[in-house]
């Protein structure tokens, strides 16, 4: 079993061809709302790639809420665990989209920023060995840490995004208790104080965390750490929106696992399915499902682009 614990958004999406400058006013090249929140999103992608996802976190009593619910079912993540906040609204995230597919985000929290102990206790009834969390940063710190820790004793596998970097409070062994390490290299170097990115990595192993996985775009990612992987390329496609692409890779990677694949064919399989987001705008619905991931690795496959060390 999957379980997301984080985020819930409404995502208020803007394109434009560049973003503006300090007081410059532009005009749009068009909008959309969809739902998003990297808590969400995580779910989403694992449970596309056909793992048994739980979501648990926090919307408000709102429209954006049962818009953003009634599409986490619809995409298969159980969200009987989701409380609804009488008072805080549902978490937003207003998105700025430019031409080549960057994309800028400032998140509203609204309801994220009260996930607490009632959260904490719902984790806790469902964390068995063999579980799978999925960690991010848009809830409070503490309780991120906290889930960390009552995972880790109940044998669970820790994945943490450490998304956004300035909610983080760093303290010596901050990490220990996360299995997998997921920060973008911006991410990394942030954190770590460095603009070398092997040192990044080194530094924030130097936190606890067991592996660093350091994604950086179309430039593929390195692990290091209990597993290494110094050089996985990215697969080369065209990029419409990169909003949401880290989630993918994060939801494809924890799917992986929870089915069993290996270290190896779970980064190619989230390097797939980050790949095939980036081709389409949004963030939940730009994610692929399994035969969508296993029909783009095979096509890789046959021009030379993917091999793998194991079997898909
Ligand atoms: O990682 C992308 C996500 O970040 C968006 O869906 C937005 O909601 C923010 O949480």
């Amino acid at each position: 079993m999957v379980i997301s614990f984080g985020s819930i958004n409404m995502d208020l999406v803007v394109r434009c061809d560049r973003a503006p400058d300090q007081g410059e006013t532009i005009v749009s090249t068009g909008w959309l709302t969809n739902p998003g929140g990297k808590g969400a999103n995580q779910a989403v992608q694992a449970a596309r790639l056909r793992a048994e996802t739980v979501l648990v976190g926090r919307v408000g009593s709102d429209a954006f809420g049962r818009d953003v619910m009634n599409g986490l079912s619809a995409y298969g993540v159980d969200v009987g665990r989701v409380m609804v906040d009488p008072v805080l609204p549902t978490g937003v995230a207003c998105i700025l989209v430019e031409r080549g597919g960057e994309n800028r985000i400032v998140v509203v929290p609204g309801a994220n920023g009260a996930v607490g102990a009632a959260e904490l206790k719902t984790l806790d009834s469902l964390l068995q060995p063999g579980v799978v969390l999925l960690l991010q940063c848009e809830i409070p710190f503490g309780i991120v840490r906290e889930a960390a820790r009552v995972a880790h004793l109940r044998g669970a596998t820790v994945i943490l995004d450490p998304s956004p970097w300035g909610s983080l409070i760093l303290t010596p062994g901050v990490f220990a208790d996360v299995d997998y390490l997921m920060p973008n290299e911006g991410e990394a170097r942030a954190l770590a104080g460095t603009t070398d990115l092997n040192k990044a990595a080194a530094v924030l192993l130097g936190l606890g965390a067991r592996t660093v996985v350091v994604k950086r775009g179309e430039k593929g990612v390195f692990a290091v750490g209990a597993f290494e992987s110094p050089d996985v390329p990215a697969f080369s496609v065209p990029s419409v929106d990169t909003t949401a692409a880290g989630d993918s890779f994060q939801g494809a990677f924890a799917a992986s696992l929870d089915l069993g694949f290996d270290l190896d064919t779970a980064l190619c399989r989230a390097m797939a399915a980050g790949a095939l987001t980036v081709t389409r705008p949004g963030a939940q619905q730009s994610m692929p499902d399994e035969a969508e991931v296993t029909e783009f690795l095979e096509a890789r496959l046959r021009t030379g682009e993917y091999s793998p060390k194991q079997q898909i």
